[in-house]
């Protein structure tokens, strides 16, 4: 019974979906927030809330096969994919690149079209820090030539699933007024180098969706054009840009921190900037006194303490990061739904 009732809401919100998306008879992809409209967004938020709810496991597709096809690591997205392909009665097989031929050179276009003759969806990671959007074609190739559905698990220019698990926690936290939030999404100090993937996901959302955020960031870490043209537009929402960390803070009501390498800048550029500037982009207490008192710390991870976020506030009473990645799981599942249903 509870498979039933689980079927019955998952195809409410799916259908609903549909008529804002592709034909039934399409093949569907979840590659870029930036393509969806805001009632594809809003449905989906509210699909997740539902799945949460719900909490059983949803067998919807049976016999469904995914493959789940990473060229770097990952802990959240591979395992909360892994086990939501499960709970909706699919089975997902991870296919880590080096382990593949495309190791020894064989193509995407092989590649893809032989994986399409076995799965019925693909999740993949792509990404490559030295010659950026590359990740995004190979996706789009990746799509074309298997001809199944295929989900962005994070390319160089997007990471939609990681930001509709965001909207979903600040759905959750402050109901259907989030939009009225004060969200600082900022630029933190990484020794890493990160692609913008998690930032542009977010001001496309913000954009679609009509958030109130204030991009924070040095001088000269600009995201990619597309996505920059998105800020200081007039709309329902807005996209403000600031450099200026501890006066963004001021009021917020969400600190978000996120490290990323700009599209603008040359590897080593950034490197030697990035260097240059660490001690003042790391996110500590003092910019949460400039908050409001209940203001939360969000981070998608992963993180390391002391780099992008002082350990007091990782760890402290407003941060929210682990509700962040147990939503994955939840939006994994409502976007698997959203993707799957339409070709019932
Ligand atoms: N946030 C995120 O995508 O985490 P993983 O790299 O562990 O998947």
């Amino acid at each position: 019974m509870p498979d039933i009732q689980a079927r019955s809401i998952g195809q409410l919100r799916s259908n609903q979906l549909l008529k804002d998306g592709a034909s039934s008879m399409q093949q569907r992809n979840f590659l870029k927030i930036i393509r969806h409209s805001r009632s594809e967004l809003e449905g989906l938020i509210e699909l997740a809330l539902d799945m949460k709810t719900a909490k059983a496991g949803h067998k919807l597709f049976p016999g469904k096969q995914l493959g789940l096809l990473f060229s770097s690591p990952s802990t959240r997205t591979r395992v909360s994919f892994h086990v939501a392909a499960k709970q909706l009665g699919m089975d997902a097989e991870y296919l880590g690149m080096d382990v593949l031929q495309m190791q020894n050179g064989e193509s995407i276009k092989d590649t893809a079209s032989v994986l399409g003759k076995y799965l019925h969806g693909l999740i993949v990671r792509s990404y490559d820090m030295t010659n950026f959007a590359q990740g995004q074609f190979d996706l789009e190739d990746l799509a074309f030539y298997a001809n199944v559905p295929v989900i962005n698990a994070c390319d160089d220019t997007e990471h939609p699933c990681q930001i509709m698990a965001d909207m979903l926690t600040l759905r959750e936290l402050y109901g259907k007024d989030y939009h009225k939030k004060r969200i600082v999404f900022t630029w933190g100090y990484t020794s890493r180098q990160k692609t913008p993937a998690v930032t542009h996901s977010m001001i496309a959302a913000a954009s679609t969706l009509g958030l109130n955020v204030v991009l924070t960031y040095p001088p000269g870490f600009d995201l990619s054009d597309q996505y920059q043209h998105l800020t200081n537009k007039e709309g329902s929402g807005r996209v403000e840009v600031s450099h200026d960390l501890m006066e963004s803070c001021e009021k917020a009501d969400v600190i978000y921190v996120r490290g990323w390498k700009s599209p603008k800048m040359s590897y080593d550029e950034d490197r030697k900037r990035r260097d240059e500037i660490r001690g003042d982009w790391c996110i500590s207490k003092k910019h949460f006194e400039r908050a409001n008192p209940d203001a939360v710390f969000m981070d998608c991870m992963p993180l390391i303490r002391e780099e992008s976020t002082s350990a007091d506030v990782v760890d402290g009473p407003n941060s929210i990061i682990y509700h962040q990645a147990a939503n994955r799981l939840h939006m994994q599942k409502a976007i698997l739904s959203y993707i799957f249903q339409a070709s019932l």
